[in-house]
């Protein structure tokens, strides 16, 4: 099986850590997203993976030089503008030359999706595309499915009006393609997966969808990047684990760190008290500060407090400054 992952998008609500690193490269549990996804979709079958690149394609080509990623062979396609979900799609698979049942992924999502058994429901239902639905108690800001009682697609609408949804189901960005999706999508054009390419399927009576209670987690927003690093950290995925502090973190042993990543290079001083936080690599927290709640690439001063904050590479916190709920640099400043 072989499958696109979509990897292109600007990351622009995970500004400022998006400004350096895109935002399928920023880690979880010390390994970029986009790693812990292939690996996901290898364990499900998935033995080539083509990667739907724009925005920033260098950290990718880089981070995986033998064009391998968690024992999958990558293929890179690298769009000359944004197309969009659906147009990215078809330029990734053209690309590629896929001409057979085939995965699609949005490059910011962790799940523990057993991807074979979405195969099975695919074929056993004979659909043309297959979704992966997750529950959430507020499904206003996504894509939502009312379903029949074979799993076929009644409606798809995507980010419905607050208590307009017809259901709390989903789309939990995965999904399974037959390649007459592909002839549906216009080359070289602007096309969303979910305003257009899902809606035309659903009228065709060819859209089905499966839900699961998996783990899934979309890592777009900030603290839902916070929230997947602390669970693989709390043990919380089925296949995935890690050491909370990095072997090549700089530690004092004076220094608390409580329910906390800490990446490699990262150096927290002495007195200093870290907790529910991530610690990119190249971050550095100085004698006696306090970071909680927050992802921090920059630089926090002795004795500042950072809560609910995120820090970008050349974000920094001044000795004795107390901040809550900022990001540095500002993403919306000129
Ligand atoms: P925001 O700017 O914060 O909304 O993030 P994003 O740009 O990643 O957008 P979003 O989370 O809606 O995108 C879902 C997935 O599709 C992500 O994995 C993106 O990388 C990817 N994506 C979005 N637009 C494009 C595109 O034009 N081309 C490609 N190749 N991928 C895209």
């Amino acid at each position: 099986m072989r499958a696109v992952v979509l990897v292109g998008g600007f990351g622009t609500r995970l500004r400022p850590l998006t400004s350096s690193i895109p935002k399928p490269m920023l880690p979880v549990g010390h390994v970029p997203i986009i790693e812990r996804l292939v690996a996901n979709l290898a364990r499900g079958g998935v033995v080539e993976v083509t990667l739907a690149l724009g925005f920033k394609p260098e950290p990718f080509l880089e981070a995986f030089p033998d064009g391998h990623c968690a024992g999958v062979a990558l293929h890179y396609a690298v769009e000359p503008e944004p197309l969009d979900t659906a147009g990215a799609i078809r330029f990734a698979a053209d690309h590629a030359g896929i001409d057979d049942t085939f995965v699609v992924a949005n490059g910011d999502v962790l799940t523990d999706l057993d991807v074979s058994a979405m195969v099975a429901f695919h074929r056993s239902r004979h659909a043309e595309a297959t979704i992966h639905l997750i529950g959430v108690p507020d499904p206003s800001a996504f894509g939502v499915v009312a379903l029949d009682a074979d799993g076929r697609v009644e409606r798809f609408i995507e980010k419905p009006a607050p208590g307009t949804a017809p259901s709390n189901l989903i789309n939990a960005g995965t999904y399974v393609l037959e390649p007459s999706v592909l002839a549906r999508i216009p080359v070289g054009q602007k096309v969303s997966i979910e305003r257009a390419t899902f809606p035309a399927i659903v009228a065709d009576g060819g859209l089905f969808a499966m839900a699961t209670d998996d783990y899934w987690l979309d890592t777009g927003r900030p603290e839902y990047y916070l929230e997947a690093n602390i669970d693989i950290a709390a043990g919380r995925r089925r296949h995935d684990r890690c050491h909370p502090v990095h072997p090549d973190a700089l530690v004092s042993p004076d220094a608390v760190i409580t329910r906390s990543i800490v990446g490699p290079g990262a150096t927290v001083a002495a007195g200093a008290l870290v907790t529910d936080s991530v610690l990119l690599t190249g971050a550095s927290v100085d004698t006696d500060a306090v970071v909680a709640d927050s992802v921090v690439m920059g630089r926090v001063g002795a004795g500042a407090e950072v809560r609910h904050s995120v820090l970008g590479a050349d974000g920094v916190v001044a000795p004795g400054e107390h901040v809550d709920g900022v990001k540095r640099p500002d993403p919306d400043a000129s």
